[in-house]
């Protein structure tokens, strides 16, 4: 484990943005006329229900991501309420949406607004959802009904939510298929807004499994490129290249965002004796964070430096990042060291605008509520939000517009200091010298 205590002092650049991120059938409860929620009905699966009551309760959301001081709050449209049937519009729907931008706004807190975070109206998959291109234009006319009502509001667009999961060929055709959605929800957006617009990415850092075994190495380049780079590479050059797929130019896709969006968590192991290409991570990192198995056992903040590096050629909103953990102390490591690597990747040349945390609140994570990635509790009977210490330590965070090991420690208390960047007692000031043990001798210490 690392010791959070030696990390060093670090200050963010100003204008630095810092919030925090949701999604709509994640948090909101209710959403009868969506896809998913037929699915979790016909095949009995865990059913995700009221959720947090947030839509219902998104007043209440403003004040509390006002009272933790984030400046910026990502949230998204659900495209099954404001369209429950196919060409009819919900007006008590839009009003809702347009009523939650407005009021973020005149609280001072920039609205980021994602149209598709990962749901849509049943209507829309019993026609075929994204499998065929010709159901963009529906895609196109939902785009072209909500983004002029938001415009007004909204600080910065993000068309869809991490469409280029998923490393299989079979992948390849409705990932076009997205990439398209997204590039004409991008030249949509243009004609009303001026705020900047992308999509967020999950980039996954994939490592080969073994490192020095070459069909290790091979996988990992094709994860690599059917998660992460196959969607970079569109974007600056147009083209869409995916294994076993022929390759397609698109002059509409090309330069299709202005900023790098990216979800960033952990890394992946890329290995070629799956049948997926991807195998276990090291038993010795393994973190048992939650009660049950999930995908995220561990922390990697250098895959966050890496990816970051990756998009140096644009300014780039890290637009989801965040531990699911029972114990919040977790979360509050997950937040130093993570920040940190922003930092790191700043100073190595990359332009990073801002921070949003995932989430602002516990949530349903896509079939359980056993992963807490939340700032904030939810209590599942009555939906009180209870800010957990995490909360409070990224708000001084935020108002510092960083972090040093004083901050940390308050927030740590009893966790033993293993490092040597600590101020020390007054008794025990360091002396410039420590023990070398290699030579015998004592070394300097810069
Ligand atoms: C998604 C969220 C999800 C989070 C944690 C991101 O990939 O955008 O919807 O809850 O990861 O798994």
């Amino acid at each position: 484990m690392y010791d959070v205590f030696s990390l060093p002092p670090i200050e963010f650049p100003k204008d630095f943005i810092w919030g925090s991120a949701t999604a709509a059938y994640q948090i909101e409860g209710d959403n009868v006329d969506a896809a998913l929620w037929a699915k979790e009905e016909e095949y009995k699966w865990a059913r995700s229900g009221k959720a947090c009551n947030s839509y219902a309760l998104y007043k209440q959301d403003i004040d509390l991501v006002k009272q933790l001081g984030h400046q910026a709050y990502r949230f998204s449209i659900n495209w099954s309420r404001i369209e429950p049937v196919e060409g009819q519009w919900n007006p008590e729907a839009v009003e809702h949406y347009v009523d939650l931008c407005r009021r973020l706004h005149e609280n001072g807190i920039k609205p980021i607004v994602t149209l598709y975070h990962g749901e849509h109206p049943l209507w829309f998959e019993v026609m075929g959802g994204w499998k065929k291109l010709d159901m963009l234009k529906y895609w196109a006319r939902f785009v072209q009904y909500m983004a002029p009502k938001l415009a007004e509001y909204v600080d910065s667009w993000v068309v869809l939510n991490e469409f280029n999961g998923g490393c299989h060929v079979e992948s390849g055709p409705r990932k076009y298929v997205m990439l398209k959605a997204h590039a004409m929800g991008y030249h949509i957006i243009k004609q009303y807004s001026q705020a900047p617009v992308s999509s967020a990415h999950a980039f996954i850092h994939w490592q080969p499994r073994r490192h020095h075994d070459k069909l290790d190495q091979i996988a990992c380049g094709l994860d690599d490129w059917m998660q992460n780079e196959f969607f970079f590479h569109a974007i600056r050059t147009g083209e869409f290249v995916y294994p076993f797929f022929d390759a397609k130019y698109d002059a509409e896709i090309k330069g299709s965002v202005d900023f790098w969006a990216v979800n960033q968590y952990t890394r992946h192991m890329a290995d070629a004796r799956t049948a997926k290409l991807e195998g276990a991570r090291y038993t010795h990192k393994k973190l048992r964070l939650i009660d049950t198995e999930f995908w995220f056992e561990e922390f990697f903040p250098e895959g966050t430096i890496s990816t970051l590096e990756r998009l140096a050629d644009k300014p780039v909103m890290v637009s989801e990042n965040g531990l699911a953990c029972n114990d919040d102390r977790f979360r509050i490591v997950y937040l130093a060291l993570h920040l940190c690597a922003i930092r790191e990747a700043i100073d190595r040349g990359v332009d990073v605008r801002g921070y949003l945390y995932w989430s602002l609140m516990d949530n349903w994570e896509w079939g359980s509520y056993a992963p807490r990635f939340g700032l904030c509790a939810v209590n599942p009977e009555t939906f009180e939000r209870t800010p957990r210490p995490s909360a409070w330590y990224f708000k001084q965070i935020i108002q510092q517009n960083g972090f040093n090991a004083q901050l940390t420690r308050q927030y740590l208390k009893e966790l033993p200091s293993l490092g040597c960047n600590e101020v020390p007692p007054a008794s025990t000031k360091a002396t410039g010298e420590m023990h070398d043990a290699f030579s015998g001798g004592v070394a300097r210490r810069d």
